[in-house]
């Protein structure tokens, strides 16, 4: 095409095979102009409580598209539920999404949960042992107790699969309702100090480590030896 006289650059035609073009330079083949693909944008949210994780809601309730104006192209990767907070990671990296949403893959997440009454090491040993509930077993593969009081508990719980409502559901069978859950990690990206209702981009380096991200061998549900902190 170039041999042919149909490549211009900035409105020149150019005939050398090779010819290089700078970032703002503008190609065109046969009239057209060539676009590149814009880089994908990769966010995490810092979902405040009383947001839906959807572009829209029929009830008139916030959604996440109330905080994305400027940022019409990304979507949520998984979702949270109306009254969790926390981290949620947002891009229009449409093979990255699929691969980290399917359910072989398993994206380990975190959730820092406070909970009604007090946590007991058998409640802790049930987590890790995987709970029966109405849609199957479940289990956390990572249990970490930061608080306990009698009338409430602290913890971070780790799990790989995402559930309809199950870290709540999974307490709920453990007769310690969910009073505020947030969550705080998902695969290699934490939450750390963003504020809620907070949007940043990724790094590079946060960028490559989901690309990279795989469950560890060693973490698959159940058959983890238990990593309780008391
Ligand atoms: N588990 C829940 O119960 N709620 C969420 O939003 C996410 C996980």
């Amino acid at each position: 095409m170039i041999a042919g006289g149909s490549v211009r650059i900035n409105g020149t035609s150019v005939r050398e095979l090779g010819t290089l073009v700078n970032a703002g330079d503008r190609v065109e083949v046969a009239g057209v102009p060539v676009e590149l693909p814009a880089a994908p944008t990769y966010l995490i949210f810092n979902k405040p409580l009383g947001v839906v994780t959807t572009m829209r809601d029929p009830h008139g309730r916030r959604s996440i598209a109330d905080f994305l104006v400027d940022r019409p192209r990304v979507f949520p990767v998984g979702r949270l539920d109306y009254d969790t907070a926390g981290l949620l990671f947002l891009t229009d990296d449409g093979e990255l999404a699929h691969r980290l949403l399917h359910p072989s893959f398993g994206v380990d997440k975190t959730y820092r949960a406070a909970i009604a009454g007090r946590l007991s090491s058998d409640d802790v040993r049930r987590l890790l042992a995987g709970l029966v509930m109405n849609d199957g077993r479940a289990a956390g593969t990572r249990v970490r107790v930061l608080a306990v009081r009698r009338d409430r508990s602290l913890v971070d719980v780790t799990i790989h699969e995402g559930r309809n409502r199950q870290v709540r559901r999974m307490f709920e069978t453990l007769n310690h309702p969910v009073l505020e859950l947030t969550r705080t990690r998902f695969g290699p990206l934490n939450l750390g100090a963003l504020p809620p209702g907070r949007i940043r981009e990724l790094t590079g380096k946060e960028i490559e480590a989901l690309r990279r991200h795989r469950r560890p061998p060693d973490e698959s549900p159940r058959t983890t030896p238990p990593e309780v902190m008391q």
